[in-house]
């Protein structure tokens, strides 16, 4: 297709003049394209110029970037169905097939969802202490900072710097629920204060500790920006805080090691106080594992065990679950 290339400033007038002469393209969209507009035109115009390009159709807008982008037909099954989106930053998994075409993906994305900024691809799986990947640049903007509105609050963190999930907000706004006003609470892998800043809307006190100092800087904005002033944030390993605290409600959200910090927990939980364990299980021995864990601490310790709940949270990998399990000690 043919268009013509005006700046912006020019954009009004020129729509007007097209339109008087018949030669505008209603039913194609017009382009931004930095400082210029590119009108869609059924013929050359003159004293303009002429561009060639490929205009979207009016008309109903498409839902989806998988209705915009350009891949051969072969690959098209395998444009994933979903993405996250943190603040205005999308984290997409792209399977290698489909990497070589990661811009145009990327592209779609940021035309398709015009609050989107900026597009990365997993480059890595979560690794190593602080639980981070490596993300790859798509398109829009090379910017790796945003700030996230979740169960009412704002987080403000580095995708490339700190851990962080859209896909537990129900599972922390379970957590809210069940936490009582006046609770002390731990949360011993904070990373930017999901959980944190959330529970402190009802509980007395929360401590909130991280080992990474990126975490913990972010933590500390998001303390300022939701006015969470009861939340108290430690940077450094958390078996140098265990048993300094005592608290009603510990949160253990480090699903890969959590059974490793299970005497840590139950140093730092009052009697009768509740412990919120994650970790991964598959499908046909969901939860045993853990349980049979958190029992030989437990009885290690000198403790009694009172399981309330377990829950598959969500899906991690074929077959496989990050799963929930509240115990009470006693
Ligand atoms: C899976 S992330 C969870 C972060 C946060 N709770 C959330 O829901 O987004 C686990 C966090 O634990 C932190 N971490 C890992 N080992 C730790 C340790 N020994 N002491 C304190 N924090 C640790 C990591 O830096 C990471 O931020």
């Amino acid at each position: 297709m043919i268009g013509i290339r005006v700046p912006r400033g020019e954009g009004e007038r020129t729509r007007r003049l097209l339109l008087e002469r018949g030669l505008l393209l209603r039913d194609y969209r017009i382009i931004r394209d930095g400082e210029y507009l590119i009108f869609p035109v059924s013929g050359p115009v003159e004293g303009f110029e002429l561009v060639e390009t490929e205009f979207e159709k009016t008309g109903k807008r498409p839902h989806s970037y998988r209705e915009v982008v350009k891949v051969p037909d072969e690959r098209r099954p395998l444009l994933p169905s979903s993405f996250d989106i943190i603040g205005d930053i999308v984290i997409i998994e792209l399977p290698e097939e489909l990497m070589p075409y990661g811009k145009a993906i990327g592209n779609a994305i940021l035309r398709v969802h015009r609050h989107i900024k900026a597009v990365f691809a997993k480059g890595s799986k979560v690794s190593g202490e602080y639980r981070v990947r490596e993300l790859i640049h798509l398109a829009g903007e090379k910017r790796t900072e945003t700030l996230h509105r979740e169960n009412g609050i704002r987080l403000r963190l580095d995708v490339a710097r700190v851990y962080y999930t859209p896909r537990l907000a129900t599972e922390r706004m379970r957590v809210f629920e069940k936490t009582q006003p006046g609770e002390v609470v731990l949360d011993m892998f904070a990373g930017v204060g999901p959980y944190s800043i959330l529970l402190a809307k009802k509980a007395e006190l929360v401590f909130a500790c991280d080992i990474n100092p990126w975490a913990i800087k972010y933590l500390e904005e998001n303390r300022r920006l939701n006015k969470a002033f009861n939340v108290v944030p430690i940077l450094g390993d958390v078996r140098k805080v265990a048993g300094r605290v005592k608290a009603d409600r510990v949160v253990m959200n480090l699903p890969k090691f959590a059974d490793r910090f299970l005497r840590e927990a139950m140093m730092s939980v009052k009697p009768g106080g509740v412990v919120h364990y994650y970790g991964f299980g598959p499908e046909e021995t969901l939860f045993s594992e853990h349980e049979a864990k958190i029992k030989a601490i437990a009885r290690e310790m000198g403790f009694k065990v009172e399981f309330l709940d377990e829950r598959k949270v969500r899906p991690y990998a074929p077959r496989q679950f990050n799963i929930a399990i509240d115990f009470r000690i006693l």
